[in-house]
């Protein structure tokens, strides 16, 4: 069964076809034809992305217990939120090393007009007959294999059979590394849509943020905008504003859920990399000399919410950069990571980030861009000796009454992505197993075991039948238990049908009433993962699910 086998193309569509299906995910526009790397949420998907958010500022903003030192943390910490806008002026962006820095690469092809992320591209040596070529794919994981072989097979014009006879050279490496190492030219490389080699040109850098400009005569370099490609530095903004205006003494985090955009140059694999996402930040301030403590803290936090609402450990993966994987102001990062079915064998993509980031924003916003220079972070300046981007000149100190000491907070970055973490809730809680119908005979079926905070829907109630008083019991019990979570009555079909659309949805828990509650006021509590089904008081239904909730 396709449980068996996490990493498996054929799995993955079969999610995507169930997210449209079901009305979780759509593509953005998609009676035009569709945007690539745009998604739109559907009624089921709205409330599971609502529901995952709502979990996430629940566990660390809103019920987080700022008297308590929770288990791995140094002292109790205060947390507390802001919503910024997309929009900010164009100085934080230079000042942030978005400007300059937030760019990948991209190779265009001469011949088809494609565009390649350069450091998507993989390749292998084929030759046949005296030819040689080296094959390059944009496809990844299972698919770039045979990709590469069905090229060649082009390339040196074969038929299927005579496949078998082009000779390969090593395995597949990527096309960048490759260049880089002299082991190729690109004259030698066959693009992944092209008839001929030498069509790829020189890799050169896009930046991926979004420009837009701002007011009606919008025109000159000063009114060019960008939209925000992370929701980070609208905290680092309001870092003085939160101090003055609220009680929050260091160490404390503040958190912001919103939308984020990155024109990404290859969009793929369904949502996860989209142009247009959602990001679940916090920038938590703490003493210099406690941050490695709070970042070891803030790993832990992170990847054990993960596994508390179900995903499954065996494909999570924590993982700790190499000091040549850091960004230009991390001192540490670990990347959470999901081993997502679109993915090869042993491969996982991420979910989050936990960045220890220093003292740069918050030094970067006051003094102008800084760079790294001897592991020591300084002003970048231009060739007039000018800082290359000026900062705002804001005194963003932090003054200890206790201590009498001022001094630059250092940052931890726990940064997550809802639409990734949706993803991954979805293709973790994707099930085909097999259940017996109304005659006992094994049915297949499609199941979404979600956590049940995160479920759209938390329970059906549904009469057994359309008559003998049924439906009035149960439209009465629909109405208690609509007051306290979300739910839906459902009289359409046999019951058979009934559980089956549930467990495509989600939905935890399905309550039937039937002829015994007419005569002993209990209902059948089905189970979805267990498919256990026990008799309940309809009275003690409200308390008994809302309990399991919490
Ligand atoms: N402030 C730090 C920051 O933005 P990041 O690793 O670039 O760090 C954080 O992004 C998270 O945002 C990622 O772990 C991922 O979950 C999500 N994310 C980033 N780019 C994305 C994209 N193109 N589509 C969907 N989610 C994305």
């Amino acid at each position: 069964m396709s449980q068996d086998k996490p990493n498996d193309q054929s799995r993955m569509d079969r999610i995507v076809s169930l997210a449209k299906r079901r009305g979780f995910i759509f593509q953005s526009s998609e009676i035009y034809g569709g945007l690539n790397g745009f998604w739109d949420y559907g009624p089921l998907g709205t409330a599971l992305k609502r529901n995952l958010k709502e979990c996430w500022w629940h566990d660390m903003v809103a019920g987080h217990d700022e008297l308590a030192t929770l288990p791995g943390a140094p002292t109790p910490y205060e947390m507390t939120g802001l919503d910024c806008t997309i929009i900010m002026h164009p100085q934080v962006w230079k000042c942030s090393g978005h400007f300059d820095l937030f760019h990948d690469w991209l190779v265009d092809c001469r011949e088809s007009k494609r565009r390649y992320r350069y450091d998507h591209l993989q390749g292998r040596w084929a030759a046949h007959r005296g030819k040689r070529v080296f094959v390059v794919t944009d496809q990844s994981g299972e698919e770039a294999g045979p990709h590469t072989a069905t090229r060649a097979q082009k390339f040196f014009g074969l038929r299927a059979k005579q496949v078998e006879e082009i000779e390969w050279d090593g395995g597949l490496v990527p096309l960048a590394t490759s260049v880089a190492a002299g082991a190729l030219s690109l004259a030698e490389a066959l693009g992944p849509d092209a008839a001929a080699p030498g069509t790829l040109t020189e890799p050169r850098e896009f930046n991926l943020m979004f420009e837009t400009r701002i007011g009606a005569l919008a025109g000159g370099d000063d009114d060019r905008a960008f939209l925000r490609p992370e929701t980070a530095q609208g905290i680092f903004m309001n870092f003085k504003n939160v101090l003055d205006t609220s009680r929050v003494s260091v160490p404390f985090g503040i958190a912001q859920v919103g939308k984020s955009f990155r024109n990404e140059i290859t969009p793929r694999n369904f949502t996860f990399r989209s142009r247009e996402f959602e990001q679940m930040e916090i920038e938590f301030f703490c003493r210099p000399a406690d941050s490695a403590a709070w970042y070891r803290y803030w790993r832990d936090r992170r990847w054990r919410w993960y596994l508390d609402l179900g995903l499954t450990a065996g494909k999570l993966q924590l993982r700790e950069h190499g000091a040549d994987e850091l960004s230009h102001y991390s001192v540490g990062t670990a990347d959470i990571e999901y081993a997502f079915p679109f993915l090869a064998a042993g491969e996982f993509g991420e979910l989050e980030g936990i960045a220890h980031r220093g003292d740069f924003d918050l030094r970067s916003h006051m003094e102008g861009k800084l760079v790294r220079r001897d592991g020591a972070l300084v002003l970048e300046t231009g060739p007039d000796g000018k800082p290359r981007h000026r900062g705002s000149g804001k005194d963003l100190s932090y003054f200890d009454d206790v201590t009498r000491e001022r001094f630059v907070p250092h940052v931890i970055e726990p940064s997550a992505g809802a639409d990734r973490a949706v993803l991954a809730f979805l293709c973790d809680a994707y099930h085909e197993d097999e259940v017996p119908d109304e005659d006992g005979k094994p049915r297949s079926r499609t199941v979404l075991k979600l956590h049940p905070r995160l479920a759209p829907l938390k329970a059906a109630i549904l009469p057994l039948v359309k008559k003998d008083g049924m439906p009035e019991v149960a439209v009465d019990l629909y109405r208690r238990l609509k007051a306290r979570m979300p739910c839906m009555y459902d009289e359409k079909g046999s019951v058979g049908r009934r559980y089956a659309r549930q467990d495509e949805a989600g939905t935890p828990w399905c309550l039937t009433v039937d002829g015994q509650t007419l005569v002993d006021q209990t209902v059948t509590l089905r189970d979805r993962d267990s498919l256990t089904q026990t008799r309940v008081p309809i009275d003690e239904v409200p308390d008994l699910l809302a309990g399991r909730l919490r």
